[in-house]
């Protein structure tokens, strides 16, 4: 697929990763290919999906923007992975390995996805990781109430601040980041 860092491509591309989210009907190779196009091409490297379930950021802002056409050293890498898309509690804890979780940040007005993570969420997630032995990493934003919850289930926490800002349009103080680790 051809690949450019030029405004009204990106948006015809985006257009066209929409429809095919619409139409049901993919080519999934396209549709990937399409994907990694608009999330090195699109403002910020975000990922947001509107209510409509469309892939929604902006253009981008990079001056240069190199590429990767070739992914063949992934697919060793990748062999024995596997990919799952579905909610957390249902991926199956098994055994002692190591647990790193990512959620969606615990701040007001972030979207990952059509449905918001709330603060229930982030508790369930909390509960769900208690089940596990292994080593457990966990970032997210350093909130107050993220600090304490994580606390009270006997993680370590240490802040770091993160190469990001809070708000692209206006505040640019850089967002403080919880790392919470546990047996390790
Ligand atoms: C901060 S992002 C993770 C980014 C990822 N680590 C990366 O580097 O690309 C949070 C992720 O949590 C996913 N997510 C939201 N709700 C979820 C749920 N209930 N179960 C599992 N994953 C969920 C979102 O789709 C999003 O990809």
């Amino acid at each position: 697929m051809e690949m450019k860092n030029e405004r009204s491509f990106y948006y015809e591309k985006r257009d066209q990763f929409n429809d095919s989210i619409d139409t049901g009907s993919v080519d999934r190779r396209m549709q990937a290919s399409l994907f990694y196009y608009l999330n090195r091409t699109c403002f910020n490297g975000l990922c947001r999906f509107n209510n409509s379930g469309h892939f929604n950021v902006p253009f981008g802002k990079y001056k240069r923007i190199n590429y990767r056409r070739d992914f063949s050293i992934y697919m060793q890498k990748f062999k024995k992975w596997s990919f799952i898309c579905r909610d957390f509690e249902r991926i199956e804890i098994d055994g002692t390995g190591f647990f790193y979780a990512d959620p969606p940040y615990d701040v007001e007005f972030t979207k990952y996805a059509t449905d918001d993570f709330t603060w229930n969420d982030q508790n369930r997630l909390i509960r769900w990781l208690d089940r596990h032995d292994g080593p457990i990493v966990i970032s997210n934003q350093a909130t107050n109430r993220i600090t304490n919850l994580y606390l009270d289930h006997g993680y370590n926490v240490s802040n770091i601040s993160a190469p990001r800002f809070i708000n692209a349009n206006g505040d640019r103080s850089r967002a403080v980041e919880i790392i919470a680790t546990k047996n390790i």
